[in-house]
């Protein structure tokens, strides 16, 4: 049964599909969609017979009939679990064998199932910071999963998540997952070091507890040291790891999935069950993941010579360069402001985060879009807890490069404007 919270949970995001919708000339800085402009799809047609060509040969068969059999429903788990596996590591240095990988209808598939499967009994949680990804607490909400926040700050983390774990013993509750996006986390755009990456794996394999490492932009770095992924530090079996092609290739594509560790806490019986029932669930779920989208995927992969980099470069060029100019149009604009008003500068992804001196949610979204024809996405949007009040997060990722200096100087615009008014009603 969904609670009040999450159902309000659901509800923002209605709200701002309907904000978009009515004010369709405003500058979207709510939206975290990978830009357009690298969408090509008629070379990524093109990879489709690519892949029919490979599978002829692997089942010894004619181009037509591995056709056919392309078209035909599939295996549950996946068709290209190889290719990526091998994409996997190469990008990402995650090790695993195809056997081990559930591919899904996108990453919001694979975190569904393990959920799910994780979280059976109501006594069983899963653990998340506050705030996070909206993808997984409505999963969570529209399954009844009870979501425990964690608030702590970095180095305070596992601290946190050890002293949560025992009072949820306490309260007769098992905390089963812990859903974390250590690389340039949506919504803040923050990265955990290696070494709080490596104290709460000590934490999760005490007490049991499997992480959901969600990694959709870590391909995306523009500055700094790259962090290994949870999944690689792991040496216990404490990790699944969730990817997706959705930011990397396109979203409407619909290809992501789960990584299972080859143990889960030394146990490889249990690894290969946690496969077993994914794919049950899934069987039911959504049947198999579409082959033809999976075949697109799998072309790519063989074009490219298993490696995805090629690719990511310009897109890394053009989202750098885009977080670039929202950071120089916030300095411009709000460089000299007085206390409140914060950004933080994210080494990668698609977001940045910023600290108002104000409450700002859905009315003053509305009337932002209304009033100066900009759209921030609320940071309290993501709250488990209604934190964050006074927050936004801004995406530079599917803005017009040309429009940021422009959208944030309308949003000045309204700070400007609603602090005035605050003022003048003191
Ligand atoms: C944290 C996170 N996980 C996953 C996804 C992508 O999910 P999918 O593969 O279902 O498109 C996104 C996209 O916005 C995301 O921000």
């Amino acid at each position: 049964m969904t609670t009040q919270a999450g159902a309000s949970r659901l509800a923002v995001m209605n709200f701002l599909n309907e904000v978009a919708g009515d004010f369709p000339n405003a500058i979207s800085l709510a939206s975290g969609r990978p830009a357009e402009a690298f969408f090509d799809l008629d070379h990524w047609l093109e990879a489709i017979p690519l892949y029919q060509r490979e599978l002829a040969t692997r089942w010894g068969v004619t181009r037509a009939d591995a056709g056919r059999r392309l078209a035909q429903y599939g295996r549950t788990n996946g068709l290209i679990n190889e290719l990526v596996a091998a994409q996997l590591k190469l990008d990402e240095g995650v090790q695993t064998r195809g056997e081990h990988i559930v591919i899904g209808a996108g990453c919001q598939e694979a975190l569904a199932l393990c959920l799910l499967s994780l979280c059976r009994a109501p006594n069983e949680v899963v653990l998340a910071r506050d705030p996070t990804y909206i993808g997984m607490t409505g999963v969570a909400d529209l399954h009844g999963i009870e979501i425990v926040p964690l608030y702590a700050k970095d180095d305070g983390l596992a601290d946190e998540l050890r002293s949560v774990t025992e009072r949820l013993g306490n309260e007769g509750k098992r905390a089963r997952a812990f859903y974390l996006i250590p690389e340039f986390d949506n919504p803040t755009g923050a990265v955990l070091s290696q070494l709080v990456r490596q104290e709460l794996l000590d934490v999760c394999a005490e007490q049991r507890i499997l992480v959901l490492e969600d990694n959709p932009y870590g391909m995306f770095r523009y500055e700094g040291e790259r962090v290994p992924p949870m999944y690689a530090l792991d040496r216990s079996g404490s990790v699944i790891y969730l990817f997706t092609y959705s930011k990397t290739l396109c979203p409407a594509v619909r290809i992501g999935g789960a990584v299972v560790p080859d143990t889960l806490f030394g146990d490889a019986a249990a690894a290969r069950a946690l496969v077993a029932e994914l794919g049950e669930r899934k069987s039911f779920l959504t049947v198999n993941t579409s082959q033809l989208n999976q075949a697109l995927i799998g072309g790519v992969l063989l074009a490219e010579n298993g490696t995805l980099q090629r690719l990511v470069t310009p897109q890394r060029d053009h989202y750098r360069k885009n977080r670039d100019l929202m950071l120089a149009a916030l300095a411009a604009e709000f460089g000299g402001s007085g206390e409140g008003i914060r950004w933080n500068r994210p080494e990668g992804g698609f977001f940045l985060t910023m600290d108002l001196p104000f409450r700002f949610g859905q009315e003053e979204v509305l009337q932002c879009a209304r009033e100066r024809h900009v759209i921030p996405m609320p940071l309290s949007f993501f709250s488990l807890s209604g934190i964050c009040q006074e927050s936004i997060r801004l995406a530079f990722s599917n803005v017009p490069s040309a429009q940021i200096a422009e959208g944030v100087a309308r949003l000045g615009q309204f700070i400007l404007q609603y602090e005035e008014v605050c003022h003048a009603a003191i």
